[in-house]
Parts: C-alpha cells; structure tokens; sequence
C-alpha cells in the first residue's frame, strides 16, 4: 500500500480546519498511519521545502509555515500520494475545483491549507524527515 506525508500548514489549523482535513482523507479511503501537532522551526522547515530554496516565495513560505503549529500526518492507501493532492487541490487556490481542500477553502497560494508529497521517492523522504521510527 502506498504511504504520503500531509500537513495541515499554520493557517488550516488556526481556522479550524484540521478536523476537515483529515475528515476527507478518511471520507475517501485513505487510513492516518502517523499524526502530530509540531511547531515547526526554521531549519525543519528550510530542510522540508529545500527544492524551492531558490525561488521567490521561499521566505514567506518558510515564515508562514512557521508561524504557529501544523498538523503532520501520514497516510495509507491506494494511490495516495495521487489521491492527497487531488483532494487538496491546485496549489493555486484560485485554480481549484470547487469539491477539493483548496478549491473549498483558500484564496491564497501562501495561505493554502495543505501540503502533500508530489512524488514516492519525496514521500519516502518526508516521512523519513518527520517520522523517521516508519
Ligand atoms: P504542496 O507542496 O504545498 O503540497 O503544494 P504543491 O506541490 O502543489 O506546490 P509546490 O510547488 O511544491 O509549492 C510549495 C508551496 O509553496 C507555496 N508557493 N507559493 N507565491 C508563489 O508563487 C508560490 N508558489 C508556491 C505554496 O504554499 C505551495 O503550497
Ligand atoms: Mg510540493
């Protein structure tokens, strides 16, 4: 069975989102292996999003993601890295469907509820970054 990292990024669990998250992960299928509550620092947060560490937006996605607690978690089940990040939607907002986390949810690609692995090797990686006792 396939396994993906999820978090529920500062902004879904100051709103109260994190119960709705995880409700439709379940709602679809997919099983939580692994959860926590973590205040993020500076280094976990540059080690998570390093890929990006180039790009414009690596300062305030490093400071958002910061801010205050996420919700880390992973999950199990068919196709999951696939079916995460179709349920959480474009990175965009604006861009997702009505019916996804995002599309439901956010205006704001900064502020954008969720994260979720986009590949089995960055899976395996951020499992092993968060919860290395998998
Ligand atoms: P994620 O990693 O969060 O699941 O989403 P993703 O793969 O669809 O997006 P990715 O390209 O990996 O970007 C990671 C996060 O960086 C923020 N971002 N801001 N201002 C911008 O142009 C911009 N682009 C990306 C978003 O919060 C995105 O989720
Ligand atoms: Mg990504």
């Amino acid at each position: 069975m396939e396994r993906t990292f999820v978090m529920v990024k500062p902004d879904g669990v100051r709103r109260g989102l994190s119960g709705e998250v995880i409700r439709r992960y379940e709602a679809r299928g997919l099983k939580v292996v692994a959860m926590r509550l973590e205040q993020l620092t500076e280094e976990i947060a540059k080690t998570h999003y390093a890929e990006h560490s180039e790009r414009p937006f690596f300062g305030a996605l490093v400071a958002h993601v910061t801010s205050s607690p996420v919700v880390l978690m992973v999950l199990e089940g068919e196709n999951a890295i696939a079916a995460a990040r179709k349920t959480n939607g474009a990175t965009n907002p604006i861009e997702a469907e009505p019916g996804t986390i995002r599309g439901d949810h956010a205006l704001e690609i900064t502020e954008n509820i969720v994260h979720g692995s986009d590949a089995p090797e960055t899976a395996k990686r951020e499992i092993g970054v968060f919860f290395p006792e998998l």
